[in-house]
C-alpha cells in the first residue's frame, strides 16, 4: 500500500527537495509529493483483448520494472515469423518482367508476349540491365493455389523489393511498401508479406500476382527471396528492416496495481511518463486517459477523478504499439524512460510551469526572470503568494522575490518575477555552474507546493562571420550526434549508461550533443548542465513527408505542434540548451509551401522560448533557401555538403549540423594480398576498414571534415554523424550487419582508431596514437600502411629499436603521419616531438596466443539502488598481458551477490548473439559486461572464463549510496586508453 509519508523517496528532485526543507521550508508533507512509479509493473508481449480492463487476469505476465525495452531482449518474433500455414513464397522461379509502368498490367489477363522471362531474386541490374535511377518495372507469374484451402485466406511472401512497390493479386491490390513519387519513400530492405483474403482467391486453379515497382537509386527489383533468418535476438525478415536492426518490436502492455491511503482525497493526482515508444494508451481502472503517438515526447495525465481510495486497488494498464518500419534507427518498444506519480494540493505549480531566463546578465549582476504557472482546481478563487528563493551551487541563498496575484476557480494564472542577483557564476564549459529556483506557493496560511529548477547563467550567441560565443567567448563546437539507444542495454534509459557516453566524448574533447532525431531522456539534459555540453535539442525526423511506412509523418498535422511546444516546454530551463531543431533532413525543404510550413514551426518556438535561435538540419541547402524553408531559421544547419560553407557564408548564421558520417570497424584494417602487394579494402565481409578512408556517397571522411570546418571560421563547429555506433541503420551493408559503422566508438564504447584522430584535433593535451595492431603473422615483409595521430609537430617511428624517420605536420595536408612499414614481428613505437622535445609515446607489439582474461571494471563501488552500472572491460591477452588482436574467444560469466548482468556486447555489428546474456565472444581481442547493482548494500562478484584460457574475477561493493558516479568514475581517459594499458603506453614524459 502507497503511504506517501513512510515511503523512501528515492527521485532525485524529492530529495533535493528535502534537502531544502530542512534548511528552512517546513510542512514538506503535505506539499507535492513525488513517487518514482517504476517498479512492480506487469508486461505482456502481443495483441491483448480487454488487457485495459481491471478485472483482467494478469498473473502470468511477466514482473519487469521500468524503463523497460522488451525489444532488446530479442524473444518477440514478428508476425511474420508465426508458423503460417497457408503462406506461399512466391520469389524463386520464373517471372515475367517488362520495364516502364502501365497500371493496367495489373490484371489478370493481358498479353505479355513482349515480357522477357527472369529468375528471381535478383536485382534489374543483372537480369535485365535495367540501369537508370527513378524508373518503374513490373514482374507477373502465376500462382496455383490448391483446392482444399478452399475458403481460407492465404500469405504470400513477396521478399524485398528495391525500393517501393504495390502488388496485386488477381487485379486486387493486396499490399505496398515504401512510396512512389512525388512523395518517394525507399523500404528496401522491408519484408513484402501481403494477406490476401479468400475472396479473391481461385482455389484448385491459376492465380495472378503482379508486382509494380519503383527504383528511386542504386538497385531496383525483387532481388531477396524473403528466406527468415533468426539469430539471437535479430530475424532477418523483421518489419522494421535494418533501420530498426532487425529486431522486431510490435504490441505490447504493461499493468501496474497500486493502492493510495484515505489522506490523498482532496488532492490532485498526476501520472507522468517522461516517454513510452510508440503509440501508448493509458487506461487508469478501465477509463481511457490519453493517447499519445510520438514516443520521444513526455506527457501527464491527471489520476484524480478515476482513483479508488482507502485500500482498493487501482490498475493502470498502457498499450505500446510500435508498427514497424517507424524509424531510420533503432527505436527499442516499450515504457524505456522513468514514470512518476505526482501528488499536488488543488493549487499547484503546473507541470513544467517554472520558467526561468537570464535576459540580463554582467559581471556584477544578473536579472533572473522567473515566469510560473500557477493552477487553482478548487471551487473558489484564491490568493496566491509566490516566493522564490534563488540558491547557488554551494546551497546558499543568493537573491529572492515574492509575489501575490488572485487565481480564479479552475484557472492558470502566470506569475512574473524579476530578481536580481549580484556577482553571477557564470554556467560554462569549464564551470557548469547551476543555480537552482525554489518556489514556494502560499496559500491561506499554508504551503500549497512547493518545487525546485536548476537553471544556468550565461550569453551566448551565433554570429554570421565568426562563430560561436559563449560568455562572450569564441568557442569551436566540437559535437557529436547521438541516438538515444545504450547499445547493450537497448533504449531503456540508465542515467549511469548515458553518463559514461558522455564521459567517453568528452575524453575525445567533444564539447556539445545533437540528439539525434528526437527529444531526448531528461536524464542527458541534466547530464549535460552538471557536465558542461552544448545541446542541440531536435524534435523530429519527418514532417508530413514521411521516411518510413509508419513514422512520425503519419501523426505530424495532429500532433506536431503539441509534441514541439511540449519538448520545448520541459527542456527550456536547461543552460546547456542552446539550439532547437526543428527537424533533420526533412524532405518538405523543396516543398512549394516550405517556407509557410517553417515557419509555422518556428513561430512556436519563439513564442514557448525567446531566448535561444532556432535551427533545421538541410541537407539540402540549396532547397531549402530556394523554396524559403531556411528563411524563418536563425541559424542554419547544414548537413554534409561541405561547399555550401563557402556558398552561404555571409548569407546566414551557420553550423554543420551533421558531419562525416565516416564508416570503420574497430580492429579491422581490412589488409589483402593483391599481387605483390598489401592493400586495404575499405569494405570487406562486412567489415569496414579501420583507417579512415571509407564514407558514403553523401558523407566525407573524418579527416576532410575536420579540415573543412577548420578552413570555415565562420561556420560555428560541427556535429559529427555519430559519436557512438548505434543498433540500426548498418550502412553501407545490410544483413548480416545489424548495427551502425558511423561511431567515432563502437557500440560498447571502446575507442576505434578514429577516437584519436578526433582527440589529436580537438585537445590540447599531448598525445599519440598508432594504427594498425602489429600482428600481421603470414605478412612478413609486406609493406604495411602505418599511421600515426597526434596533436604534437612531429613523429618518429621505430621498429624494435631501429628509427623508421620521423615526420612532421607541417610538410603534410592529412591529419595523419603515414609509414609503410616492412612487417617484421616485434614492437612497434611512435615518439611524438614538440620542439624536437619529446612528449609523449606510444607503441604497439605484437601479442602471443591467448592466455588468458583480464577484467577491468570502469567502477569498483557503485550504487545499491538497483539502477547503478559497473562497465566491465574484458580483454583476451595473452601470457605477458598484450592484449590479442585478432581473437574472439567466447567468454563466459558468473554473478554471485547483489548484482546481475544487464548486458554484454563486443561493438561487432555483425554479432547476432544476444545482449542479454552471461557469455559474448571477444571481437578482436575485447568484450564488454554491464553489471548492475540490486538494492541491497553487499559485494558482487564476477567470474570470466573461457576455454583454454584462465580465467579472471573481480568484487565490486555496492553501497548505500555512492556519491555521483560523476566524482567517483575510474578517470575515463584512463579507462579509455586502457587499449594502451601496460603495452600500449600512453605516456606523458616531460
Ligand atoms: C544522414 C541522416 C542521419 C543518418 C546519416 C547516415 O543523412 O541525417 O540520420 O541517416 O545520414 O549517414
Amino acid at each position: 500500500m502507497l503511504n506517501f509519508k513512510q515511503i523512501p523517496i528515492t527521485y532525485l528532485v524529492i530529495a533535493a527537495l528535502i534537502a531544502t526543507l530542512t534548511s528552512g521550508y517546513s510542512g514538506a508533507g503535505e506539499t507535492r509529493q513525488i513517487q518514482s512509479f517504476d517498479s512492480d509493473w506487469r508486461f505482456c508481449a502481443g495483441k491483448i483483448n480487454g488487457a485495459e480492463r481491471p478485472e483482467y487476469n494478469d498473473s502470468s505476465w511477466l514482473k519487469v520494472n521500468v524503463p523497460h525495452d522488451w525489444s532488446i531482449e530479442g524473444h518477440f518474433k514478428s508476425e511474420t515469423n508465426k508458423e503460417e500455414v497457408y503462406e506461399f513464397h512466391v520469389v524463386k522461379g520464373d517471372w515475367k518482367f517488362n520495364k516502364g509502368d502501365n497500371m493496367l498490367w495489373k490484371e489478370p489477363d493481358i498479353d505479355e508476349g513482349s515480357w522477357q522471362t527472369v529468375k528471381l531474386p535478383s536485382m534489374w541490374e543483372e537480369h535485365s540491365n535495367y540501369t537508370e535511377d527513378n524508373v518503374y518495372g513490373w514482374f507477373r507469374r502465376e500462382l496455383t493455389i490448391p483446392a482444399d484451402l478452399k475458403g481460407k485466406d492465404i500469405f504470400i511472401n513477396v521478399g524485398k523489393i528495391d525500393d517501393a512497390d504495390e502488388t496485386y493479386f488477381n487485379g486486387v491490390k493486396v499490399g505496398g511498401m515504401g512510396q512512389f513519387p512525388p512523395d518517394y519513400v525507399t523500404a528496401w530492405d522491408i519484408l513484402r508479406y501481403y494477406k490476401v483474403p479468400h475472396e479473391i482467391i481461385h482455389y484448385g486453379g491459376k492465380n495472378s500476382i503482379a508486382v509494380r515497382v519503383f527504383d528511386g537509386i542504386i538497385g531496383g527489383g525483387i532481388y531477396n527471396d524473403g528466406t527468415r533468418v533468426t539469430e539471437g535476438p535479430f530475424e532477418s525478415t523483421c518489419p522494421g528492416g535494418s533501420g530498426a536492426g532487425y529486431i522486431n518490436a510490435g504490441m505490447g502492455w504493461y499493468r501496474k496495481e497500486f493502492k493510495l491511503l484515505e489522506n490523498i482525497q482532496g488532492k490532485r493526482v498526476f501520472i507522468e511518463f517522461d516517454g513510452v515508444y510508440m503509440n501508448s494508451d493509458v487506461w487508469l481502472n478501465g477509463v481511457h486517459l490519453g493517447n499519445r503517438p510520438y514516443g520521444y515526447s513526455s506527457f501527464q495525465y491527471e489520476l484524480t477523478q478515476h482513483l479508488k481510495f482507502g485500500g482498493e486497488k487501482n490498475i493502470l494498464a498502457v498499450r505500446v504499439n510500435v508498427q514497424q518500419p517507424c524509424s531510420r534507427w533503432y527505436s527499442g518498444a516499450g515504457i524505456y524512460r522513468n514514470v512518476r506519480l505526482t501528488v499536488t494540493d488543488p493549487v499547484h505549480i503546473t507541470q513544467w510551469g517554472t520558467y526561468v531566463t537570464t535576459p540580463d546578465v554582467s559581471e556584477n549582476e544578473a536579472t533572473v526572470r522567473v515566469e510560473t504557472k500557477i493552477r487553482n482546481q478548487s471551487a473558489s478563487a484564491q490568493q496566491v503568494t509566490l516566493e522564490t528563493v534563488i540558491v547557488d551551487d554551494s546551497g546558499r541563498e543568493a537573491a529572492r522575490g515574492s509575489s501575490i496575484q488572485k487565481v480564479e476557480a479552475d484557472s492558470i494564472s502566470s506569475f512574473e518575477q524579476s530578481i536580481k542577483l549580484l556577482k553571477p557564476k557564470l554556467w560554462s564549459l569549464e564551470n557548469p555552474t547551476l543555480y537552482r529556483v525554489k518556489s514556494k506557493v502560499h496559500v491561506d496560511g499554508h504551503i500549497a507546493d512547493v518545487s525546485e529548477t536548476p537553471f544556468g547563467i550565461r550569453t551566448f550567441e551565433f554570429t554570421i562571420d565568426k562563430g560561436f560565443f559563449l560568455n562572450g567567448k569564441h568557442v569551436d563546437i566540437k559535437g557529436v550526434c547521438l541516438h538515444h539507444d545504450l547499445g547493450c542495454l537497448g533504449a531503456a534509459v540508465n542515467t549511469r549508461a548515458i553518463e559514461r557516453q558522455l564521459e567517453i566524448m568528452k575524453s575525445l574533447g567533444c564539447n556539445a550533443i545533437r540528439t539525434s532525431h528526437n527529444p531526448p531522456a531528461p536524464e542527458l539534459l541534466d547530464l549535460c548542465d552538471r557536465m558542461g555540453f552544448l545541446v542541440m535539442d531536435e524534435a523530429f525526423d519527418e514532417w508530413i513527408r514521411s521516411k518510413t511506412m509508419y513514422g512520425y509523418g503519419q501523426f505530424f498535422d495532429e500532433w506536431s505542434k503539441r509534441d514541439l511546444a511540449d519538448m520545448i516546454r520541459r527542456d527550456r530551463n536547461h543552460p546547456s540548451i542552446i539550439l532547437w531543431s526543428i527537424g533533420n533532413e526533412i524532405p518538405e525543404q523543396d516543398n512549394a509551401n516550405a517556407y509557410e510550413m517553417s515557419k509555422w514551426l518556428v513561430d512556436i518556438c519563439h513564442r514557448e522560448d525567446p531566448t535561444r535561435p532556432v535551427t533545421s538540419a538541410c541537407n539540402s541547402p540549396e532547397a531549402a533557401v530556394k523554396c524559403g524553408f531556411s528563411k524563418p531559421l536563425d541559424v542554419f544547419g547544414i548537413n554534409y555538403q561541405l561547399p555550401f560553407y563557402q556558398t552561404l557564408k555571409g548569407k546566414a548564421k551557420l553550423f554543420a549540423s551533421e558531419t562525416a558520417s565516416a564508416v570503420s570497424t574497430r580492429g579491422e584494417y581490412n589488409l589483402v594480398q593483391d599481387g605483390d602487394t598489401l592493400t586495404i579494402k575499405k569494405e570487406l565481409n562486412n567489415q569496414c576498414s579501420s583507417y579512415d578512408m571509407n564514407a558514403p556517397s553523401w558523407g566525407n571522411i573524418a579527416e576532410s571534415t575536420l579540415k573543412a570546418v577548420k578552413n570555415a571560421p565562420w561556420v560555428a563547429g560541427e556535429f559529427v554523424w555519430t559519436g557512438f555506433d548505434y543498433i540500426g541503420e548498418p550502412s553501407p551493408f545490410s544483413w548480416p550487419s545489424v548495427s551502425s559503422y558511423f561511431g567515432i566508438v563502437d557500440l560498447c564504447g571502446f575507442p576505434k582508431d578514429r577516437y584519436y584522430l578526433y582527440q589529436s584535433q580537438w585537445t590540447d593535451k599531448p598525445m599519440i596514437h598508432i594504427l594498425p595492431h602489429w600482428n600481421w603473422q603470414g605478412f612478413e615483409g609486406q609493406e604495411i600502411p602505418v599511421w600515426c595521430y597526434s596533436n604534437c609537430d612531429s613523429v618518429e617511428l621505430f621498429l624494435n629499436g631501429k628509427s623508421l624517420g620521423e615526420k612532421k605536420f607541417c610538410d603534410t595536408e592529412d591529419l595523419h603521419l603515414a609509414w609503410k612499414v616492412s612487417y617484421s614481428p616485434g614492437t612497434l613505437k611512435a615518439i611524438a616531438k614538440n620542439n624536437g622535445k619529446t612528449v609523449c609515446t606510444d607503441e604497439v607489439q605484437t601479442a602471443g596466443a591467448p592466455a588468458k582474461i583480464i577484467l577491468i571494471p570502469d567502477r569498483t563501488e557503485i550504487s545499491a539502488d538497483g539502477k547503478d552500472l559497473s562497465y566491465v572491460k574484458v580483454e583476451v591477452v595473452d601470457q605477458e598481458g598484450r592484449i590479442c588482436p585478432n581473437t574472439d574467444n567466447l567468454v563466459k560469466f558468473n554473478i554471485k551477490g547483489e548484482g546481475v548482468i544487464a548486458g554484454v556486447g563486443n561493438g561487432n555489428p555483425i554479432s547476432h548473439e544476444y545482449f542479454k546474456a552471461s557469455e559474448r565472444k571477444a571481437f578482436h581481442g575485447l568484450a564488454l559486461v554491464v553489471i548492475q547493482s540490486t538494492d541491497k548494500v553487499g559485494e558482487i562478484k564476477l567470474n570470466a572464463t573461457s576455454d583454454g584460457l584462465k580465467g579472471s574475477g573481480l568484487s565490486i561493493e555496492t553501497k548505500t549510496s555512492v556519491a555521483s558516479a560523476l566524482s567517483d568514475a575510474v578517470n575515463i581517459l584512463e579507462w579509455t586508453y586502457g587499449l594502451h594499458r601496460q603495452f600500449r603506453k600512453q605516456r606523458e614524459i616531460g
